[in-house]
């Protein structure tokens, strides 16, 4: 291994969910600049192997309260993110891993954490799943460490769960079609995490908007997205109940139903943002770059 890939960096970063849709390009940014990123994963073998050569790979249920204060022991910075999980009630997921990352935060007297949150968690109530980031906020916010809550936009990968819609040329949701909101890349979101978690030189409790470089309402996304797959796509708006009926077809549980639901209810008119649009919250890469980059290939496959 070439100098270039040893630590460099002496700093213990660790970094969860290395394999989901942030987490698996926030480990090789660390890299690159020279940390060798503590991994806590819940199974090692999916990390790529030639992520796992140049960072040091915990396993561990982010559930497990032992495991994640065992594996952010001398922690320099933690990136938490809450995982999917797959209670009744989502929001009882969101309360586990809130109240297990301010344990270990406090155990282990964790001095910086960057945590992946949500445009919308600072309503703390009345936007579904997204209320479980704000509870993560509040745990995280008494642990007295030094913590930046990135409030994130919508991220574009969302739309790789859509694909059969976007084959079929429409994109469905319940949120009015030409009412914009921040749409981001998880790169993106990935490269603001990252120097957060490198610098020492900021302290408190902070918020910082990852809005992408454009509100865009689902009217303008189908748009783009039509350019770019040199076919029409249009978005329509569904109603609740309908989506509802969905929802609940593919087997989710009415509280499930409710967490995806309440998203879009919270963003209903009036909504704006804590952390406005600024140079500091808005993010290079476009909608249409990642689309013709992720979303083309995964259409064809
Ligand atoms: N999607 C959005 O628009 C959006 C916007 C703002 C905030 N968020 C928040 O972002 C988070 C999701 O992030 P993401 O999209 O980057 O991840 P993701 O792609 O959904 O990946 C989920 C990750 O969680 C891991 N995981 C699942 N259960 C676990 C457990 N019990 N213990 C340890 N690891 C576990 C998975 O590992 P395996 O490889 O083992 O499955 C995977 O790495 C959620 O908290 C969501 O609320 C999402």
């Amino acid at each position: 291994m070439s100098e270039a890939f040893r630590r460099l960096v002496r700093m213990k970063i660790v970094v969860t969910t290395p394999t989901g849709n942030v987490g698996s390009l926030l480990a090789p940014t660390l890299v690159r600049a020279g940390v060798r990123p503590t991994l806590l994963a819940r199974d090692a073998t999916r990390v790529a192997p030639e992520v796992r050569e140049v960072c040091d790979v915990v396993e561990a249920d982010q559930g497990d309260r032992d495991a994640v204060v065992a594996a952010t022991r001398d922690a320099d910075a933690l990136y938490w993110v809450d995982p999917p999980t797959d209670d009744d009630d989502p929001l009882d997921g969101y309360r586990r891993m809130s109240e297990t990352v301010a344990h270990a935060v406090t155990t282990n007297r964790v001095p910086r954490v960057v945590f992946q949150s949500s445009v919308g968690a600072e309503g703390r109530h009345g936007f579904g799943e997204i209320d479980g980031l704000g509870l993560t906020e509040e745990l995280l916010n008494a642990t007295g460490a030094d913590v930046t809550h990135l409030r994130n936009g919508y991220f574009f990968s969302n739309l790789l769960m859509d694909l059969d819609g976007i084959r079929a040329g429409v994109l469905t949701t319940t949120h009015p079609v030409d009412r914009p909101l921040a749409w981001v890349a998880p790169l993106d979101i990935a490269t603001v995490a990252a120097t957060r978690l490198l610098s020492t030189d900021w302290h408190g409790v902070q918020t910082l908007g990852v809005h992408g470089p454009a509100d865009l309402s689902f009217a303008q996304v189908a748009d783009i997205l039509g350019d770019v797959l040199g076919r029409p796509v249009s978005a329509q708006q569904v109603s609740e109940q309908d989506q509802a009926q969905a929802l609940a077809g593919f087997g989710m549980t009415p509280a499930q139903v409710e967490a995806v639901l309440g998203m879009t209810r919270g963003f209903a008119d009036g909504f704006e943002p804590e952390d406005p649009r600024t140079i500091a919250t808005t993010t290079p890469t476009t909608l249409g770059a990642w689309a013709y980059e992720h979303l083309r290939p995964a259409l064809a496959s």
